[in-house]
């Protein structure tokens, strides 16, 4: 029987993905979360976990490299991919957010200069909005730009908050609620439908 595959983010939504994968009884007992291997093979040698950067887990998903996914909405939302978004896995919960220098006015007559590794999303937002932006599209540490005079705000997930807080940043405008989903390839719920749809039902259970 052809194995199951399934791509997890590197990071945080890898250990709670596992350990919801082990409470439904699918178990990878070479893995810890300090491995550098990429891919994992479960107890009864049927499901295959791959770690693959966030932003690629819908790429690999929708060319079917591998039958499931596990990814942030904040990543479903920025790049559309012709997948099937199953689940709600109630996980990974954070908010899409706006965020800046406290008492940030926004001026309509002025061009709002973002920085943010969702463009689109950012960019879709404001257009939605009516403010006229210019998006800056940036890797990671976007709570620099701000600082250092590179845009008026920018647009990210906000966890705990602390990132925000420690770097004198505060949020001026809740955006999304961003979860966790359980996300399939097309053809492979076909195919592999027994398998895929038992794992899917184990989920479900627990969420
Ligand atoms: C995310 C996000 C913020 C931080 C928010 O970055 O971009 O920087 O987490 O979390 P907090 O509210 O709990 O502080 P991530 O750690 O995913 O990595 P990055 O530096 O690559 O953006």
């Amino acid at each position: 029987m052809e194995s199951v595959k399934i791509a997890l983010a590197k990071g945080r939504l890898a250990e709670d993905a596992v350990k919801m994968l082990e409470s439904i009884g699918i178990k990878f007992k070479d893995y810890s979360p300090k491995s550098r291997k990429l891919i994992f093979v479960d107890d009864s040698e049927k499901i295959k976990l791959v770690f693959v950067k966030s932003a690629d887990v819908p790429v690999y998903v929708e060319k079917g490299a591998v039958d499931m996914g596990v990814v942030g909405k904040d990543i479903l939302m920025e790049n559309k991919a012709d997948v099937y978004e199953i689940l709600n896995l109630n996980m990974g919960k954070c908010k899409m957010c706006v965020a800046g220098f406290n008492e940030y006015e926004f001026n309509t007559n002025k061009k709002l200069i973002v920085g943010t590794k969702y463009p689109n999303t950012a960019k879709n937002y404001f257009n939605k909005k009516g403010i006229l932006s210019e998006v800056i599209k940036l890797g990671g540490s976007v709570e620099l730009a701000p600082i250092l005079g590179l845009s008026d705000v920018i647009v990210d997930i906000v966890e705990t908050g602390r990132t925000l807080k420690e770097n004198g940043l505060v949020v001026l405008e809740e955006m999304y609620d961003i979860s966790a989903r359980l996300i399939v390839n097309k053809v492979s719920l076909k195919t592999k439908s027994q398998n895929i749809e038992r794992i899917i039902e184990g989920l479900e259970s627990i969420v």
